[in-house]
């Protein structure tokens, strides 16, 4: 595609286009033609020229009513009009620039002049475009940082509300307090005061993918041994609902080149949501598959599933869909978020293929990079 600015000259008048056309296109500009008012809506409806140059006195409907019809169309309204005219008289350039035009040239005209006003319109309306686009975006990133705070906000009152209760439970009966009912109410306070610190880190983590500030070094891991690890320590949580966690110990080496920590940091993901959305007693499966340019991990699970919109939104910030833990879990909805960025940080995919009611099955993919290459 061009970056060439456009201008699309109307004129009855086939001298007057053909010299146009002609100053025109010795500047770099990409020239379109109409000879009536007609035919230059006509053309509008196909092509969004950069600027028009429009003259009055046209047979069928004149300039002015040109440009009339074409600032009420949502979609041409902000294409600057230039009438270019024989008519000199006051009273007619008033009504052009009543009609919205940005400029009034009077022919014969001079070249330099035409072409001098002709960049200058170009010029203003490429950096009010700019404008917009960027008005457009901060919009948006406005929009998003209010819902974005809308949910921390709620996010952290919850923690904080629990915790605070909790305080003034022991304030205000701190001397009939059983030692072991203390105990209990310490419990709490710490579980709640830990998913509000949660929460925090993972907006933390998040802000530092989101500014650029993530520090990655990749390298050839045997990620078979991390894996190992994350099954082990998930053990007890999976056993505490009598999930099976199945991983099969094997003597073969699985190098992926990622980052040892976020590599990490996704596959608990992974194995934690399973554990946390699988009823009781069901089983989760973990592979390695190794093939000839990459590694991957899949977790298989024997949840609920998830639909297919769902998987849609699966991997978005906040995104808290119908499956919930089946244990007191706490889900703040930024896991998979995470997930999706760190993978993408190293190179990889990460998918889910899932049936309504008939588990999920989470798959990381990693490219292998071989040392000789
Ligand atoms: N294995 C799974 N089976 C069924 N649903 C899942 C599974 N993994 C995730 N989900 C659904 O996708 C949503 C998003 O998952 P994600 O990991 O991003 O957030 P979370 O688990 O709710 O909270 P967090 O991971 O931040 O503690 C979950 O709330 C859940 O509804
Ligand atoms: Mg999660």
């Amino acid at each position: 595609m061009s970056d060439k600015p456009t201008v699309l000259i109307v004129d009855d008048n086939l001298n007057n286009l053909s010299l146009l056309y002609d100053y025109l296109k010795n500047i770099h500009i990409k020239v379109f033609i109409a000879e009536n008012g007609e035919s230059a809506l006509k053309r509008l409806e196909y092509i969004k020229p950069d600027l028009i140059l429009l003259d009055i006195l046209m047979p069928g409907i004149d300039g002015f009513e040109t440009c009339r019809q074409l600032k009420q169309n949502p979609e041409t309204k902000d294409i600057p009009v230039l009438f270019i005219t024989a008519l000199t008289e006051t009273v007619n350039k008033v009504n052009g620039f009543k009609l919205g035009a940005v400029d009034y040239i009077t022919k014969p005209f001079q070249q330099e002049e035409v072409l001098a006003r002709i960049q200058t319109h170009l010029t203003l309306h490429k950096l009010q475009k700019e404008q917009k686009i960027k008005t457009e975006q901060l919009f948006k990133l406005n929009q998003e940082k209010d819902e974005f705070l809308g949910i921390v906000a709620h996010d952290l009152k919850n923690p904080l509300s629990a915790t605070l209760s909790v305080i003034e439970l022991i304030t205000s009966h701190y001397d009939q307090i059983s030692k072991t009912k203390m105990t209990k109410i310490l419990n709490e306070l710490s579980i709640s005061s830990k998913r509000g610190l949660v929460l925090i880190e993972k907006l933390l983590n998040i802000n530092a993918m989101e500014s650029g500030k993530m520090k990655i070094f990749l390298q050839n891991i045997n990620i078979l041994l991390i894996v190992q690890h994350i099954v082990e320590e998930y053990s007890d949580k999976a056993e505490a609902k009598n999930i099976t966690l199945q991983f099969n110990k094997q003597n073969k080496s699985y190098l992926a080149f990622v980052d040892e920590n976020y590599f990490f940091q996704i596959i608990e993901n992974l194995i934690s949501n399973a554990i946390k959305y699988s009823p009781h007693g069901k089983s989760i499966n973990i592979r390695l598959i190794l093939n000839d340019n990459a590694v991957r991990c899949a977790i298989e699970d024997e949840g609920p599933g998830i639909s297919d919109s769902e998987q849609k939104k699966l991997f978005g910030k906040f995104s808290r869909l119908t499956p919930q833990p089946t244990g007191d879990e706490c889900s703040t909805g930024l896991g998979l978020f995470i997930v999706k960025k760190l993978v993408e940080a190293q190179n990889g995919k990460v998918w889910c293929e899932s049936d309504l009611g008939n588990g999920s099955t989470f798959i990381v993919e990693f490219p292998i990079v071989n040392s000789k290459s």
